[in-house]
């Protein structure tokens, strides 16, 4: 290994075992370097491609924000989501990109977000009376609750309902298919030929097969009965590329709308179990949430005109995505050579943005792995680099859905905390794993305790007097 001011190359041969290869397809944040969390840029060569881990923010601005037009989504990453996604708003490039996101842009604007707070709090009650039902100690699979959850949300917003779709299959081929998407980035890695086969495979492409069709049939059956609705679908079957003044093919439309639906609900589920997670074992903080929604709301129900009041409330949802970003990494490759921190990159370079490694890079955070979520005090947040902090990514790939998912993720934690503590097993220490998006290996299934009485628990009197 060798190094100066804060860039580190890794000997070739660290990444060229058939153990690395083993390693990367199990988790690939096992097989990032040690030296992402504390230089600001390593250099390496996975099976002789050589990888860039970028982790300071002002190489980060250059890749992401200043130059993107240099550089793309990287093959292994679009290797990984076509086969389900196709080319649509997260895989495309250019002009094709541009035009998807324009298109879908109006749906994300602040004020028509707002539109979809009641559908937020809707569903987030709904699952609190199923919640407030069981007996106390009962199990919960949180990622799995917290995924039907904001599935009925996505597909009441995107798609105005969820119809005959069934959120415990679409779970499972969600599942199903992120599980292939390691065994792809290392195929890619190790540039073995698309057909080459791989364990769980043919599951994968049954459960593509199956997400395919569920998106299909609605956007077939809008089509035929020519039905107009306010939502991201219509505006989809209405849009027109102004340059060509073609509509988006079916084909493309169902692309989209299995990426909103995908993206836009696992997402968000991962962060509120993580939250969940982190609340339970830290009771003074979760306390201080718990007052700061009784004081807002007066001990009734969360409302759409409380979430932006609830200051720490969102707080804790964001440090949370610092200890545990959903999105742990993204990954780019440049179209033309590039120099990053003094070093070279060209095309063949893959240039990977580890989110989970800036989030506890010793050189951007005091005490990394402390939750503290005053860390994002209004006074705090304005002390550090934009960009040491990137659970949405940046630049204009930053994710269109940002808005949104925090509202939502405000309103869910909002509405369950005050009727149901969720605590973890005494010792229970959750593995991150990256699957494109990053779960906890084990699980998370917590026990639940009611609260003393429900909304208007004793703490709340001293703030609703
Ligand atoms: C806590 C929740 C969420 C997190 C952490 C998150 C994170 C991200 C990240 C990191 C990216 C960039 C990926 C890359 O550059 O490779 C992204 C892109 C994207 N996200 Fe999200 N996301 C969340 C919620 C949502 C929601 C709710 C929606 C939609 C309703 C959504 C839709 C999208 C789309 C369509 C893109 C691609 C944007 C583009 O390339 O133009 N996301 N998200």
């Amino acid at each position: 290994m060798n190094g100066s001011a804060n860039v580190v190359t890794i000997s070739p041969t660290l990444f060229a075992s058939f153990r690395a290869l083993r390693r990367l397809v199990r988790n690939p944040m096992e097989a990032w370097p040690e030296a992402v969390y504390r230089e600001k840029l390593v250099v390496t060569y996975m099976f002789g491609r050589k990888t860039l881990f970028v982790t300071d923010p002002d190489m980060v601005q250059q890749v992401l924000v200043d130059d993107p037009d240099s550089f793309v989504k990287a093959e292994p990453m679009r290797r990984a989501l076509e086969p389900a996604l196709g080319q649509a708003i997260l895989t495309a490039e250019g002009a094709r990109w541009r035009m998807q996101r324009r298109v879908a842009a109006p749906v994300f604007r602040p004020g028509n977000v707002a539109g979809f707070v009641p559908a937020m709090i809707l569903a987030a009650r709904a699952m609190r009376e199923q919640w407030a039902a069981l007996p106390d100690g009962a199990k919960v699979d949180v990622p799995h609750e917290m995924m039907a959850v904001t599935f009925d949300i996505i597909l009441e917003t995107m798609l105005s309902g969820r119809g005959d779709i069934d959120a415990a299959s679409v779970d499972r081929n969600m599942r199903d298919f992120l599980e292939s998407t390691s065994w792809a980035v290392a195929l890619s890695a190790l540039g073995a030929p698309l057909w080459t086969p791989f364990p769980g495979k043919r599951r994968s492409e049954r459960a593509h097969r199956y997400l395919r069709q569920m998106v299909a049939g609605r956007v077939d059956e809008r089509r035929r009965t020519g039905e107009r609705r306010d939502d991201l679908l219509s505006l989809m079957l209405d849009a027109k590329d102004p340059d060509t003044g073609e509509g988006l093919s079916d084909s493309s439309i169902r692309d989209n709308i299995l990426t909103f639906v995908a993206a836009g609900h696992e997402t968000t589920a991962l962060a509120l179990t993580w939250t969940f997670y982190l609340l339970s074992r830290h009771p003074d903080i979760e306390q201080r949430v718990l007052n700061e929604i009784a004081h807002v709301t007066r001990g009734a129900m969360v409302e759409a005109e409380h979430l932006p009041l609830l200051a720490y409330t969102r707080q804790v949802v964001m440090e949370s995505m610092r200890v545990y970003p959903p999105v742990a990494m993204v990954v780019r490759q440049p179209t033309r050579e590039m120099v990053i921190g003094g070093v070279t990159a060209t095309p063949a370079t893959n240039v990977f943005i580890p989110i989970y490694a800036i989030h506890h890079h010793k050189l951007l955070w005091e005490k990394p792995e402390l939750f503290d979520p005053d860390r994002f005090a209004a006074e705090s947040v304005k002390e550090r680099h934009r960009w040491s902090y990137l659970p949405f990514s940046a630049g204009p790939r930053i994710c269109i859905g940002m808005g949104f998912a925090l509202i939502e993720a405000v309103a869910i934690l909002g509405t369950l905390l005050p009727a149901v503590r969720l605590e973890a097993a005494p010792g229970f220490i959750p593995t991150p794993k990256l699957r494109v998006t990053m779960r906890p290996k084990e699980g998370m299934v917590m026990a639940k305790k009611a609260r003393v009485s429900g909304p208007a628990a004793p703490h709340m009197e001293a703030f609703c007097a």
